[in-house]
């Protein structure tokens, strides 16, 4: 969606538990928040991507115990192990990277907290019911199944197949249920809130069925890795309480300066928030109630992505289906990781991953389609004009049709990515692959190169050609950033400098690459893999 005047385009991620190291399903959220980010700023504008870890609770307090080290020990391992170094296998260009153990993270969440308590939001009273550690969840008896196996006999928890903590507590509740009829509104009023349809669907037939008040505190005589509640010291922040406020935290809810105040105005409301339909409920109901009764707008967007499957079960930490990025960008790299998943599903729906899909399209589309474009093209600058970029004559039919071609690529490319259809933008984009492609095929330069009347149709043909390289290095930038940029050192950049600075609205205005220029050497773009690699597990 377009911005309004001096916002930013916020985009964040969940905040991902550092129980575990992350999977491509991690990484698939990642990589979608990433390209809308990188979209929006080679558009000019003001972008802004956060991505975190969510740090407290009673999950990761058992799994360091389990490791016999403090939960802060063990957070700090895998933040620095794991979850950054997932930023730079997958190439992810954030703006920042929030903790929930973090200072300035847990001395606003009690500020926003004391707030809520002191407007009359939260009140203390009795909870009887049951807890999913691997959700960190309330359960209701409708979300249990009978246990098998080991757990036979004993209701567990239906996603993780595991007894649930029957939990009997004084707590305090967020009056949750006060908010029913506000959200209903709310959604009505903003029929784009929840994306996609599906998932609105959802959540809004969920609202109907009515909301009780929502538990936010734990007793610290059962466990303590958590954010004190700040009027009662006996009590920690629930963790999903706790972990949604990162989403503020981070850009400078709570602060008192001119520049944090700044920043918080031109960056909140987010533009999209960008989650896995498992946690949709929590971002579509829970999230907008806790800002509404604090005053604050909510998100300008929930988008609720599907599963990453694979053998047609989600992939999972706690089933053990986990497959690390770096098992594929070893192999295949980081851009072709980030175009394969973008490109192979359709964002907001499920998508099986398989080795032989992912050999697959990187073969015919990236290497045959984009990269074989690119050098045959860059080869031919070469052979024929001595790597300088030739001066085109009158365009004929084909060449207008190419120029026609690339202005609807950019133009519904663009458009794709504001209803967050990452598929329908590099379908667009595919687009001028093929057309250029396929104007190759016709024109024959091989055949117009060995006419000496034909050398101005020749310096047309490929001039042209170099111009559809120009754009489709533009409108890949977001997608494959490291391939986009190769390109462009090679073809762009001697005419027009840095490919961060060329605006995506611009790109299809035809003729920008100046005659006369050099035409640098290209390495292939997608190198050719062995066959054994990709069938590594
Ligand atoms: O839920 N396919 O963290 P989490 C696609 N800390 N996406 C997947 C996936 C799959 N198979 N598996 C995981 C939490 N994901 C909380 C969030 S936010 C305030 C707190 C992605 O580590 C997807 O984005 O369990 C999903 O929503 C998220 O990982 C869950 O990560
Ligand atoms: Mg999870």
């Amino acid at each position: 969606m377009p911005n309004t005047k001096g916002q930013s385009f916020y985009v964040t991620t969940p905040i991902f538990y550092v129980n575990d190291a992350p999977h491509i399903g991690h990484a698939y959220t990642e990589v979608a928040s990433d390209v809308l980010a990188r979209w929006h700023r080679q558009r000019g504008e003001q972008s802004f991507l956060l991505t975190g870890t969510d740090e407290h609770g009673e999950k990761i307090l058992r799994t360091a115990s389990a490791n016999s080290v403090s939960p802060q020990e063990w957070a700090d391992k895998l933040v620095s192990e794991a979850w950054l170094p997932l930023l730079e296998t997958i190439d992810i260009d954030n703006q920042d990277f929030i903790r929930t153990t973090e200072p300035r993270h847990e001395k606003n969440v009690q500020k926003f907290l004391q707030n809520l308590y002191d407007t009359g939001f939260i009140y203390r009273g009795e909870f009887e019911g049951n807890y999913c550690v691997g959700c960190e969840e309330y359960k209701t008896e409708a979300d249990l199944m009978p246990g098998e196996g080991a757990f036979a006999g004993q209701p567990v928890c239906a996603i993780h197949s595991k007894p649930v903590e029957k939990l009997a507590e004084t707590n305090y509740f967020f009056k949750l249920s006060e908010f029913e009829q506000p959200l209903l509104d709310f959604y009505a009023a903003n029929p784009k809130f929840i994306q996609p349809e599906s998932a609105r669907n959802e959540v809004v037939s969920f609202v109907r069925r009515g909301l009780t008040d929502l538990s936010i505190s734990r007793s610290k005589e059962k466990f303590d890795w958590g954010i004190d509640i700040p009027w009662d010291d006996s009590h920690i922040t629930y963790v999903w309480f706790d972990a949604l406020l990162n989403y503020i935290t981070a850009i400078g809810y709570g602060e008192d300066s001119a520049e944090a105040k700044a920043k918080f105005e031109s960056l909140w409301p987010a533009t999209v928030q960008v989650v896995g339909k498992d946690i949709l409920r929590f971002h579509a109901v829970i999230w907008p109630a806790m800002l509404m009764a604090a005053g604050l707008p909510p998100a300008k967007q929930i988008f609720g992505h599907g599963w990453l499957l694979v053998g047609g079960e989600k992939m999972s930490k706690s089933k053990l289906t986990g497959i690390a990025p770096s098992q594929i960008t070893d192999t295949f790299g980081s851009d072709a990781f980030r175009y394969y998943f973008m490109k192979a599903i359709a964002f907001g729906q499920d998508g099986s991953f398989s080795w032989e899909d992912l050999s697959a399209r990187y073969q015919a589309e990236l290497a045959n389609g984009f990269g074989n474009l690119a050098s045959r093209v860059v080869a031919m600058i070469h052979r024929y004009f001595d790597g300088v970029l030739p001066t085109p004559g009158a365009a004929s039919e084909d060449d207008l049709k190419v120029q026609s071609v690339a202005a609807a690529a950019v133009a519904n490319a663009d458009a794709a990515i504001d209803e967050v259809a990452i598929q329908d933008a590099l379908i667009a984009v595919w687009t001028l692959v093929d057309e250029l492609n396929n104007y190759i095929t016709v024109q024959e330069p091989w055949v117009l190169a060995k006419d000496e009347a034909m050398r101005e149709r020749l310096g047309t043909v490929l001039y042209t050609a170099a111009e559809g390289l120009r754009i489709l290095a533009t409108l890949m930038a977001p997608v494959t950033p490291k391939v986009a940029e190769k390109l462009w050192s090679t073809v762009g950049q001697g005419s027009l400098g840095d490919l961060a600075a060329q605006p995506l609205s611009a790109a299809a205005n035809w003729g920008q690459l100046k005659a006369g220029q050099a035409i640098g050497e290209l390495e292939p773009l997608f190198p050719r893999i062995e066959t054994d690699a990709t069938e590594a597990k």
